[in-house]
């Protein structure tokens, strides 16, 4: 008797569906044997580390025979001083979604409930469901989170709830208010973790300090990371602010060195690094505003953003995400997010936005034909 693979794998990750990420821009150029592909598929900000990031990433080089400082001590002090936490508050991370994992597996059991968005960073499912848990999913009201209703589906096996501020892949926000009120009816033995991936592009003032529930003892967990904002994504290197307690829990079963030298030695020169963090928002400002006003010249309409991405609607955007693939152009049809008809475009450089409104252009024509 022959068994399969399939037959020895639990149940809860046989019937996953598998992450898919944004197709990579080598991919791309491979496959139509063309050259100078765009990638606005991922979220990532489209300018590389700043001079400072790369000139202390050039010095740590030699000394890659060493392994990373498992502590990730210095990372640490310099985040909890810009957050006004202690260090043992800080956790890093492989990237914010190794946390995502990291507090499923703590504080989670098989058969226990998770309260999540939908739709919204497709991470939160997927762990869920890997880890035996069961999802509740909360669908948007008006492309935002639904916060009363995410309350009102707390149960007694509830135990953790994702927020995502500013939600993926909408980039619409909840408020301070509307925060203060959802954490009155938030029972406090359940963990509410803000998912703040955007944080740097969505700042205004009512934008919650997600940060001072941490000060009232509450069960918050605070992610962030540097892929957005950093321009290093390819590092993976996000960070948790939360109680001590809570972070000695999860360094227990974290790898001992998760997070890599040259990941802690660029994140350090980042978070001294304040002209790039302003430049970047800047600049996805000035590219929000070009690809609003390119968007309503095409007749398209769009979620308001407060995050690096849009979410665009279009007639096809399955067939629509194809055409701008043959373009050269990467982004990302929603489909699987029951958003049938919308693509979710990161805000590029102005070169990259011009191409793909160019490309859009050209697409749009072609299909009305
Ligand atoms: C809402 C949200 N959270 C977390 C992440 C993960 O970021 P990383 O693992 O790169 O830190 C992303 C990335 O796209 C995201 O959109």
């Amino acid at each position: 008797m022959h068994t399969s693979w399939s037959e020895l794998a639990n149940p809860e990750v046989r019937t996953l569906t598998p992450y898919e990420p944004g197709k990579p821009i080598e991919e791309l150029e491979r496959e139509l044997g063309i050259a100078g592909a765009i990638k606005l598929a991922s979220n990532e900000n489209p300018f590389p580390p700043s001079s400072a990031v790369l000139a202390a990433l050039r010095e740590a080089l030699p000394s890659l025979n060493r392994y990373p400082d498992g502590s990730g001590f210095y990372l640490r002090e310099a985040l909890a001083k810009r957050h006004g936490v202690s260090a043992d508050q800080v956790l890093l991370g492989n990237g914010s979604n190794e946390l995502i994992e990291l507090l499923l597996r703590v504080f989670m059991r098989p058969g226990e409930e998770v309260i999540m968005p939908t739709p919204s960073f497709v991470v939160y499912p997927l762990v869920t469901q890997g880890a035996g848990g069961t999802k509740v999913e909360i669908p948007l009201r008006e492309w935002r989170l639904d916060l009363s209703e995410m309350a009102r589906a707390i149960t007694e096996r509830t135990r953790l709830i994702f927020i995502a501020n500013p939600n993926n892949p909408t980039g619409t926000i909840v408020t301070a208010d509307e925060v203060r009120q959802f954490m009155g009816e938030v029972p406090e033995r359940v963990i509410v973790v803000f998912d703040e991936a955007y944080y740097e592009f969505a700042q205004g003032p009512d934008f919650p300090e997600s940060v001072a529930y941490l000060r009232e003892d509450r069960k918050v967990v605070v992610l962030r990371t540097f892929s957005k904002i950093a321009s290093l994504a390819g590092l993976r290197v996000g960070y948790a602010l939360a109680a001590a307690e809570c972070v000695g829990l999860l360094n227990r079963i974290r790898q001992p060195f998760n997070v890599n030298s040259l990941a802690q030695v660029a994140a350090l020169a980042a978070v001294e690094d304040e002209e790039h963090t302003r430049r970047s928002i800047a600049a996805v400002e000035k590219g929000k505003q070009d690809l609003y006003r390119q968007f309503r010249a095409l007749g398209l309409t769009y979620v308001p953003t407060r995050a690096n991405f849009i979410l665009v609607q279009v007639p096809d955007a399955a067939s629509i995400y194809a055409a701008l693939l043959r373009e050269g152009v990467i982004v990302r049809a929603m489909g699987g997010s029951g958003l049938g008809g919308a693509l979710r475009v990161t805000i590029g450089t102005p070169e990259e936005n011009t191409r793909l409104i160019a490309a859009l252009r050209r697409v749009l024509r072609a299909e009305s034909q």
